[in-house]
């Protein structure tokens, strides 16, 4: 005597409903964030950035925002940490950033001869510096302590020897050295 249809079990037919609406949950969505990632792509590619900065590299040596005496850090009067460094083959000027934990502060960089990258250890700060263009980053550190920042743009023989220290240090021990000095670095 075979013939005999095998009993429905309610309890898998529970886990097979279950299933499918997990597996139509999972196929809206991943059509929702292709949707976004298509939707973000073309934007940035047809909408120029909201504000260019641009500078000639030739003459950041001789005045202006970058001349060597305005490198480094400085304290804003409205508390914020503003550092400003240039890339050239084969370092940064300054070699040692010195900033202060828990103040907002803003990166402004440029390159003197070829595009640089720079970025941070350990941190989501990552830069290209373009000759003739300021690239402007804002950042803030919770904990004091010292990273490297190497260039990760190929720029010629000496780029694996182009990178920079940075150095961050407690808020008040940082406002203290501010009151002494107009623009700070770590650079012995
Ligand atoms: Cu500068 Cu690689």
């Amino acid at each position: 005597m075979s013939d005999v249809a095998p009993t429905p079990d309610p309890a898998a037919e529970h886990a097979e409903r279950i299933e499918h609406r997990w597996a139509a949950i999972m196929v809206m969505l991943m059509v929702l964030l292709v949707a976004i990632a298509t939707f973000a792509g073309l934007f940035h590619a047809a909408v120029p950035q909201a504000r260019i900065e641009t500078v000639d590299p030739r003459t950041l040596h001789l005045g202006g925002e970058f001349i060597e005496s305005n490198l480094g850090s400085a304290l804003e009067p409205d508390g914020s940490v503003t550092v400003r460094v240039i890339g050239q083959q084969y370092s940064f000027t300054p070699s040692c950033l010195l900033v202060p934990t828990d103040t907002p502060v803003t990166f402004r960089m440029t390159s003197a001869d070829v595009v640089h990258g720079l970025l941070i250890a350990g941190t989501n700060i990552n830069l290209m510096l373009v000759p003739g263009y300021i690239s402007s980053l804002r950042a803030r550190f919770d904990a004091p302590g010292e990273r490297l920042m190497p260039c990760h743009e190929f720029c010629g023989f000496g780029h694996e020897g182009m990178w920079a220290r940075v150095k961050i240090v407690d808020k008040a021990a940082f406002a203290a050295l501010a009151a002494q000095h107009v623009r700070l670095s770590c650079v012995p």
